[in-house]
């Protein structure tokens, strides 16, 4: 049976109590176990059925402390870089360790050797500098390729096949490559493309079907093809038999192991930000509310991608009975999460929950203006939440100077 996913953004509210919520300090991130789980099962189900591997990309999710909950359901985990990498193999040292990077530092690459399995490369150039040492440790290595096929609209910033991307490497710039180092091709073990934002799979299909058209002769050779991530697979609707059909097929026909590696897909709709109206004010028409959490600090992406994050118990502008402009408390101009509407005018003390907050959100925040961090809580499947960890004014001071003198 093919489970399909038809959850709205709050369907892991059901258990969780007035008392418990009213409970929680506010800015708080809370992380919703249940959904965290069922988005494990849906990503196994894919695994099962089509034999693929899908690793965790940590730059979505990297709240370790679960990862424990996540591991019967993952092959591995994905990083960016030296760090990501470290804290896969020290939270999840039996499972794969496959890291990415636009650019290896030579004097972090013999650390990275001792956490990662598969090391992928953005350039030949660097598949030609690294490439050797990571064989002679037994890593499988790989290269990043740009099949040169936008299927995203909208938002540039992450389409990594937008002209003049420095993401993966063009069969032009492949070709050139290969023309002065015919050794390189023996030194790929696998090939990797990243391409997708957020996206369904007929942007898969039609991406693979780049890939072969301009990387097709390479995909005998190799062992493990890696889809990349950006499959928003856990979303309600997405197409799954499209999805199982690419994989399934690319595995039959050049005998290869399919990897993805998606971030979003695993924490999606599997966390919350719970936030306190600090004021409320009236310019002209404008009715504004000052929040106690900055969309510029506690989540960038609202600003940086852009996108609206669903809040609970209200609607778009102008459909209910009153519309709020909703901000933070920083000097930032620009640090508003959105215009809502609510039933009734909201008031100093009001509680907000903001729903979809597990990714992208705690990996990426910041105390800028010497902002507080939020603490993480997680809730469990009865709906009890318990506080994961808190952050003070050290942890604001340690990064701006050497706060041990
Ligand atoms: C190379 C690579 N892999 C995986 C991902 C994860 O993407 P997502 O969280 O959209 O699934 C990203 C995101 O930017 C990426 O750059």
């Amino acid at each position: 049976m093919r489970l399909r996913d038809t959850r709205p953004p709050f369907a892991g509210l059901a258990n969780l109590s007035e008392t418990a919520l009213s409970a929680l300090p506010t800015p708080c991130y809370l992380l919703d176990e249940a959904q965290l789980r069922r988005n494990g099962e849906l990503l196994l189900g894919v695994q099962q059925r089509t034999g693929c591997k899908i690793l965790l990309a940590q730059k979505a999710f990297s709240n370790f402390d679960l990862y424990p909950l996540l591991a019967p359901y993952l092959a591995g985990t994905e990083a960016s870089g030296l760090y990501e990498s470290r804290l896969g193999r020290e939270t999840l040292p039996d499972k794969e360790n496959h890291v990415f990077c636009a650019a290896y530092r030579a004097d972090a690459f013999d650390e990275l050797l001792h956490y990662a399995d598969h090391i992928v490369f953005n350039s030949p150039r660097q598949l030609a500098r690294f490439g050797p040492a990571a064989k002679a440790a037994g890593k499988s290595v790989g290269l990043r390729i740009n099949p040169e096929c936008s299927t995203q609209e909208g938002h540039a910033i992450y389409d990594p096949c937008a002209p003049g991307s420095r993401l993966g490497t063009t069969r032009a710039q492949w070709d050139a490559a290969v023309q002065a180092d015919p050794a390189l091709p023996g030194l790929l073990d696998g090939l990797h493309f990243h391409t997708l934002c957020e996206q369904d799979s007929d942007a898969l299909a039609l991406t693979l079907a780049a890939v072969e058209d301009r990387f097709g002769d390479l995909l005998p050779r190799i062992q493990w093809l890696n889809f990349g991530g950006g499959h928003h697979i856990t979303r309600p609707g997405y197409d799954l038999p499209t999805l199982e059909r690419c994989i399934t097929e690319t595995q039959t026909k050049y005998s290869v192991q399919v990897y993805l590696e998606p971030g979003e897909a695993w924490a999606l709709n599997a966390g919350y930000l719970v936030t306190t109206v600090l004021d409320t004010l009236r310019n002209g028409d404008t009715s504004l509310a000052i929040l106690d959490l900055s969309a510029a600090c506690h989540t960038p992406d609202v600003i940086e991608m852009p996108y609206r994050p669903p809040l609970l118990n209200a609607g778009d502008p102008g459909e209910r009975a009153v519309t709020f402009r909703l901000g933070g408390p920083t000097c930032l101009a620009g640090d508003v999460i959105g215009d809502y509407s609510f039933d009734a005018p909201l008031t100093e003390g009001d509680r907000l929950l903001f729903g979809d907050m597990a990714i992208y959100t705690t990996c990426k925040n910041n105390t800028f203006n010497g902002m507080p961090l939020p603490p993480i809580w997680t809730m469990d499947a009865s709906g009890t939440c318990r506080e994961l960890v808190k952050f003070g004014y050290e942890d604001f001071k340690m990064r701006v100077g050497n706060s041990k003198k």
